[in-house]
């Protein structure tokens, strides 16, 4: 396994690799890998000759007052968990490397980003889809992985490779959570032990959603409103937002009738976390 830096470096790996005819998976992160990544990076393995894996915690998507500077970071644990999966390149470039002294160009997205994180979070997706567009103009992957655990987001690079015809697919891979049920996220580590106890209503909020779903429940305003009254029976939990939304517009609903994507985000004291599940109606 190689670990690189720059541009330039990653550009002249993957021509000897196209030269050799290999097929190339690409998984984007910001690295403090955790299981969910790991999956991504496992999914790409078994079907690419060659792995590339992003680390780069990218400052264009976080907000002035979010947690960049405290983001966390381990390059050596991240290092031995690609190596470990067999990961053939850690592309790591510095911010300077991926936007230079002068940088004025951005994508952004409309209508899909009005809503959920983009509502709450107005800067995060012109910050993913430029990063990733440049993530994909570097590596020129086959297929890129994404995890449903950022529903939106996966959404919204789905539609920006449509729209932008970028020559590659994406592919979702499932949630991976902790035996409890806690989504697996790096920001999981900001938690301390009541927070994560506490950290768990999202888990529960969903399962109460599920459930009424499954017995035929359709009025989503009823199930957002059990959800909200699950979460807030926790002190340490603040809402930023429960949704209901048509899963191929994300666009709110009332009634369940197509798939949709029931998804929230929630303060566990200073931390924001974020979970959701889609039901798919076939
Ligand atoms: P990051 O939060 O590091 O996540 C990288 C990828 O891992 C994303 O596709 C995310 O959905 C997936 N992932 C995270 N937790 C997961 C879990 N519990 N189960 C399954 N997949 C999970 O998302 C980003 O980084 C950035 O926005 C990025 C796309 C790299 C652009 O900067």
């Amino acid at each position: 396994m190689k670990t690189v830096s720059t541009i330039q470096e990653v550009r002249e790996i993957v021509k000897k690799w196209r030269q050799e005819n290999c097929s190339i998976g690409f998984v984007p992160t910001m690295g403090y890998l955790h299981e969910g990544h790991e999956s991504l990076m496992k999914a790409a393995k078994a079907n690419h000759d060659k792995v590339v894996v992003s680390i780069f915690v990218n400052p264009m998507q976080f907000g002035k007052n979010e947690d960049l500077d405290t983001y966390p970071r381990d390059m050596e644990h991240d290092s031995a968990v690609c190596e470990a999966i067999g990961v053939d390149v850690i592309f790591h470039p510095s911010p300077s490397e991926m936007y230079g002294e002068n940088f004025y160009t951005y994508v952004d997205m409309d209508y899909l980003t009005e809503g959920l994180c983009g509502k709450s979070r107005p800067v995060m997706f012109r910050g993913v889809c430029t990063v990733v567009s440049k993530l994909f103009n570097i590596v020129q992957p086959d297929k890129a992985y994404f995890g449903q655990k950022d529903a939106q987001q996966l959404a919204v690079i789905t539609r920006m490779v449509k729209d932008l015809n970028f020559d590659l697919e994406i592919v979702g891979c499932p949630i991976v959570r902790e035996e409890d049920g806690l989504a697996k996220s790096s920001r999981n580590s900001y938690l301390n032990a009541d927070e994560r106890k506490a950290a768990l209503v999202l888990h529960h909020a969903l399962t109460i959603a599920q459930n009424l779903i499954e017995s035929g429940e359709t009025n989503a305003l009823l199930i957002k409103e059990k959800m909200i009254q699950e979460i807030k029976k926790e002190p340490l939990a603040r809402i930023d937002y429960v949704e209901i939304v048509d899963w191929e517009n994300i666009k709110a609903i009332e009634q369940i009738h197509k798939s949709a994507l029931i998804a929230l985000a929630v303060f566990i004291g200073k931390t924001r976390l974020i979970d959701n599940f889609i039901h798919i109606i076939k």
